[in-house]
C-alpha cells in the first residue's frame, strides 16, 4: 500500500475543495459570492475547531495548577489599544498598482523578492535586501521601502507593470461606534488579538483567585485584523480565533520560562500528531518593540514552512502601558522577596485556525490500495481520534432482521460518551469511504453474528482492519482510544 502525503502548493487546492466537500470550512456568505478572507466552520469543522481548543484550554488549565482560564469580551475600552500601542503602530505598510489597483503589502512584495533569490542560491542578496528593507521600516522610511521596490524592479503580477503609488501605513484595526444617537457615539475598536483582555484583568484575577506569581491566565476568543494580503485559505483571515495565554513572572526569570514554555508548546503539537519534520522554531530577527525573546513555531504548509504559533518574552510593557494610561498600580506585592513589581509576561499565542489548517493539512492522505486490477486511490483523514470530528459510526450491515434496530440501540448506548454516528443509507464499502472522508477513526458493523453473540466489528480507518469485540466492551475500549487523555499523557510525559 502506498501512502502519499502531498507537499506541494497545489495540495492546498485539494484541502480547500476537499474541506468544502465535506462539510470543514465554508466561504462566509457564499451565496452572495462570498466575503474576502472570511469563513464558516460546517458541520464537521466544528467539532473539528471546538475538539482543538478544548485540547488546548485543558492542556492549559487542567495540566498546569498555576495557569487558569478568562473570557473578556471583544469590546474594550478604545483607551486599551491606545496603551498597548496598537493605535500608533499597529501598521502595514501597502502599496498601490496604479494599472491593475491592485493593493500590496510593501514589506510582503520585498519578502517575496528575497525568497526568489534565495531560491535562486542569491542568499546573501536576499539577506542584504531584507536588512535594507528592516532599516527602512524602523526608521519609517516609507519613501525608501518604494525606493527599493524600484530598484528591485518589482512588478504587479496583474497588470505586469512597475507603476507604483507611494507606500502608506495601513492601520489594521476595525473599528465601529458604540452609542445609541451618532453624536454621543464613540470610536470603538474590535480587538486585534486577545491578549489585551488579560493584561487588563490580570489584577482581577490574581486577587480574587489568590494567584502567586508565577501563573498564567488562559483565553480563547475571536480575533479582527484588517489584513490588506488575505490568502491561503484560512491562513490569514480578517475575523479569526486566538488562543492565547500570558504567563506573569517574577523579573529577571522571564527567559527560564520562555525556554520552558517553548519546549512546552512545541511538545504540544507533537502530541496532536503532527510530525517533528513539519515543525520547527523560527527565531525572529527583529524584536517588536515590547519583546526580549521572540520565536515562531512554524508547520510546514503546502505553501512553506509559516507561522502558527508565537512564543513572546514580552518584558512588563503592556501591564507598564496600561498602568500608565489608567493611572492604576498594576503591581504585585512578592511575599518571598518582600518587594512589589510589575510582573514580566511570556506569551504563548496560537491561531485555532491556523492549527486547525495545519491539523487538516497533515491528517490529509491519499494512498493507493489493493493490487493489479483492484488497484484505487483512497483519501482519508488521519486525525488524531481524540480530534476527529466523529469518533464512531455504527453501521448495520443491511438494514433487514433487525440489524438496523440493532444498530440504533448500540448508538444510542454510546452516543453520550463520544460523538457517534449512524448510517444505513447504500454499499457498506461506500459507508466506510463516506467515514473515511472525514477522518472518522472507527466504524462499527452490525452483521448477522452480532444478533446471535452480541459481539461487533470495528473497523480502523488508517489500517482498514476489522476486530471482533463484544459490545459490552465497545464503550470502554473506544473510550480509551478516542479519549484527549492519550494527548494529555504525551504531554505530562
Ligand atoms: N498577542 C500576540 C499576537 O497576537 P501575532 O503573531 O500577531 O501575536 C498570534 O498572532 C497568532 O495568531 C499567530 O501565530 C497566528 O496563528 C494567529 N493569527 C494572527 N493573525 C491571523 C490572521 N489574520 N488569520 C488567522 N490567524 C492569525
Amino acid at each position: 500500500m502506498e501512502n502519499k502525503k502531498q507537499d506541494t502548493a497545489s495540495a492546498l487546492k485539494d484541502i480547500i475543495s476537499h474541506a468544502k466537500e465535506y462539510g470543514f470550512v465554508f466561504p462566509s456568505s457564499e451565496i452572495y459570492d462570498g466575503l474576502q478572507a472570511v469563513y464558516d466552520y460546517g458541520q464537521n469543522g466544528v467539532e473539528l475547531k471546538n475538539n482543538l481548543k478544548t485540547v488546548w484550554y485543558k492542556a492549559m488549565t487542567m495540566l498546569n495548577d498555576n495557569v487558569v482560564g478568562l473570557d473578556a469580551a471583544i469590546f474594550m475600552h478604545p483607551l486599551t489599544w491606545k496603551a498597548s500601542g496598537h493605535v500608533d503602530s499597529f501598521n502595514d505598510p501597502m502599496i498601490d498598482n496604479k494599472d491593475s489597483k491592485k493593493r500590496y503589502r510593501a514589506d510582503t512584495l520585498l519578502e517575496e523578492r528575497a525568497a526568489a533569490l534565495e531560491e535562486e542560491g542569491k542568499e546573501a542578496e536576499a539577506k542584504a535586501l531584507l536588512q535594507k528593507m528592516a532599516k527602512c521600516l524602523d526608521a519609517g522610511d516609507l519613501e525608501g521601502v518604494r525606493q527599493i521596490i524600484i530598484d528591485e524592479n518589482i512588478k504587479c503580477p496583474v497588470s505586469n507593470t512597475a507603476n507604483w503609488t507611494e507606500v502608506r501605513q495601513f492601520n489594521l484595526m476595525f473599528s465601529t461606534q458604540v452609542g445609541a444617537v451618532s453624536e454621543d457615539a464613540s470610536l470603538i475598536y474590535l480587538r486585534p488579538e486577545t491578549a489585551q483582555g488579560i493584561f487588563v484583568n490580570f489584577l482581577n484575577v490574581q486577587k480574587t483567585g489568590r494567584m502567586k506569581v508565577p501563573f498564567g491566565i488562559a483565553q480563547i476568543g475571536k480575533a479582527f485584523r484588517n489584513e490588506i494580503v488575505a490568502r491561503n485559505f484560512i491562513f490569514r483571515m480578517r475575523e479569526f480565533e486566538q488562543m492565547e495565554m500570558q504567563f506573569f513572572v517574577r523579573p529577571g526569570t522571564e527567559m527560564e520560562w520562555y525556554s520552558k514554555w517553548k519546549e512546552t508548546r512545541m511538545k504540544f503539537h507533537l502530541a496532536l500528531g503532527i510530525p517533528a519534520t513539519s515543525l520547527k522554531f523560527h527565531d525572529h530577527d527583529k524584536l517588536a518593540h515590547y519583546a526580549n525573546a521572540a520565536v515562531d513555531i512554524e508547520y510546514k504548509f503546502p505553501f512553506g514552512f509559516k507561522e502558527m504559533e508565537g512564543i513572546h518574552s514580552r518584558t512588563d510593557f503592556d501591564l507598564k502601558a496600561h498602568q500608565d494610561l489608567s493611572r492604576k498600580k498594576q503591581q504585585y506585592f512578592d511575599p518571598e522577596i518582600n518587594e512589589n513589581y510589575i510582573p514580566y509576561v511570556v506569551e504563548t499565542s496560537v491561531g485555532a485556525d491556523r492549527l486547525f489548517l495545519a491539523i487538516l493539512c497533515n491528517a490529509y492522505t491519499e494512498e493507493t490500495v489493493g493490487e493489479g486490477d483492484q488497484e484505487k486511490q483512497r483519501v482519508f483523514l488521519n486525525f488524531h481520534p481524540a480530534l476527529a470530528p466523529v469518533k464512531v459510526a455504527v453501521l448495520p450491515l443491511v438494514k433487514k432482521d433487525g440489524l438496523a434496530e440493532k444498530a440504533q440501540e448500540i448508538t444510542n448506548s454510546i452516543k453520550f460518551a463520544f460523538n457517534t454516528t449512524y448510517d444505513d443509507g447504500g454499499a457498506i464499502g461506500k459507508r466506510y469511504t463516506r467515514q473515511d472522508l472525514i477522518g472518522t477513526p472507527y466504524c462499527v458493523v452490525v452483521d448477522y453474528q452480532t444478533m446471535e453473540d452480541n459481539t461487533v466489528t470495528v473497523r480502523d480507518r488508517n489500517t482498514m482492519t476489522q476486530e471482533r469485540i463484544s459490545i459490552a466492551d465497545l464503550k470502554e475500549k473506544i473510550g480509551y482510544a478516542v479519549s484527549m487523555e492519550r494527548i494529555f499523557e504525551k504531554l505530562l510525559s
